[in-house]
């Protein structure tokens, strides 16, 4: 939506894959959904180096208010976990020089069975303006589908109208590749494209899957403004090995994807922190001609996926992704022109992680790649 917010790939933190509904803050203080936790959050965000490389809005999902709303109609922050309510913690976040993000849902209950937005749509729109919030993530359960075209549209109409800037992260596809993108994109800064992302290889690799698939959806429609969102990044959580976590990283830069880290930013493994950090790679995600990756090719049986994504003065990025978890690494060549490198002068290419160059090839040259199991080359070729 053309609201001046998202004109790169918005980046943060939001609370569900890693926290869930824990709302239960008398035996798990630290990890239930509260103030607390988002204070925490915002501290290490700032702390720990991750605003200083652009992650800047602090998203609260699922299960922040009571169960019914005020007698004002308004929602309200439970208040055993919010104690100071919501204004306040925006104020501590924005006190950080970061935002803060809330979830609703467009239907009756939201997915945790906590009250929707259903009649209340203008009330909510400027409960969350008046708290300071900057970013809105909006579901779909518990609604009817065919309200989606004049119900979201109606939603960020009620935002623009509060005055404050609030970046509009919508469910809206809820995964029907049959929906008008182009409303979509009219509508909201990011939408979620498909099934929620799990702490697992299946789940990372279904998505990338899912994109290599409906490339032309999603790429058609991604660009400054408004981008497809394949959900939250599980890099340094449990479940991805570190090749998978780069592949991972990698993958959502290549789709211009929005990059919400959902991990206990209190006990990440330094590995994991310092390729969330990656500069090179954030670079990829945050170029500003904001065009997604599309498939090239399948290569090796089908088993290595090939990506390709021009970045700003005529540079090509390539990604290749190896869809087994075991074995040995797949060594392949290709021709530079197989990956779209036409530049008659040739190109300088550099390793997407490390920058350090992986030498100069012509459009005619071998290019010989090595993907481990379950991981990714990705590399940047500049013309001469
Ligand atoms: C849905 C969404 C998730 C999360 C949960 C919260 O499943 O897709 O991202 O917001 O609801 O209940």
């Amino acid at each position: 939506v053309n609201n001046g917010l998202a004109l790169t790939p918005p980046m943060g933190w939001l609370t569900w894959e890693r926290f869930r509904c824990n709302t239960d803050c008398t035996n798990d203080p630290d990890n239930c959904i509260s103030e607390n936790l988002i204070k925490a959050m915002a501290d290490h965000i700032v702390a720990d180096g991750y605003k200083d490389v652009g992650y800047e809005y602090v998203c609260i999902d699922d299960c922040w208010p009571t169960k019914e709303r005020g007698p004002d109609g308004r929602l309200v922050p439970d208040p055993d976990r919010f104690p100071s309510g919501m204004k306040a913690l925006a104020d501590y976040v924005h006190g950080k020089g970061l935002k803060l993000g809330i979830y609703e849902d467009f239907g009756h209950y939201t997915c945790g069975g906590y009250p929707g937005s259903e009649f209340y749509l203008k009330t909510d729109a400027q409960t969350f303006a008046d708290w300071g919030i900057d970013l809105l993530k909006f579901d779909t359960c518990n609604s009817n589908h065919e309200d989606f075209t004049y119900g979201f549209p109606a939603m960020e109409f009620f935002l623009n109208q509060t005055g404050r800037p609030i970046l509009f992260s919508c469910e809206w596809p809820h995964g029907e590749s049959s929906s008008n993108f182009s409303a979509i994109r009219d509508t909201c800064n990011i939408w979620r494209t498909g099934a929620d992302v799990q702490d697992s290889w299946d789940s990372v690799f279904g998505i990338i899957d899912f994109y290599a698939n409906n490339k032309d959806n999603f790429s058609y429609y991604s660009g400054p403004g408004g981008w497809a969102d394949p959900d939250m990044l599980v890099v340094g959580d449990f479940g991805l090995s570190y090749e998978q976590e780069r592949t991972q990283f990698g993958m959502w830069a290549m789709f211009a994807s929005p990059l919400l880290m959902s991990v206990d930013l209190r006990n990440i493994r330094n590995e994991s922190k310092a390729l969330l950090q990656n500069k090179n790679i954030l670079a990829i995600n945050q170029d500003p001609m904001g065009k997604q990756a599309t498939l090239k090719m399948k290569m090796e049986d089908d088993n290595i996926y090939v990506f390709t994504r021009p970045l700003t003065n005529n540079r090509i990025a390539a990604a290749f992704v190896n869809k087994n978890n075991n074995g040995m690494p797949t060594r392949l060549t290709i021709k530079g022109s197989d990956v779209g490198l036409s530049n008659q002068n040739g190109y300088n290419v550099v390793d997407g992680f490390t920058a350090q160059s992986m030498g100069s090839f012509l459009p005619t040259s071998d290019i010989v790649v090595n993907v481990n199991p379950s991981g990714i080359v990705l590399f940047v070729a500049t013309p001469k």
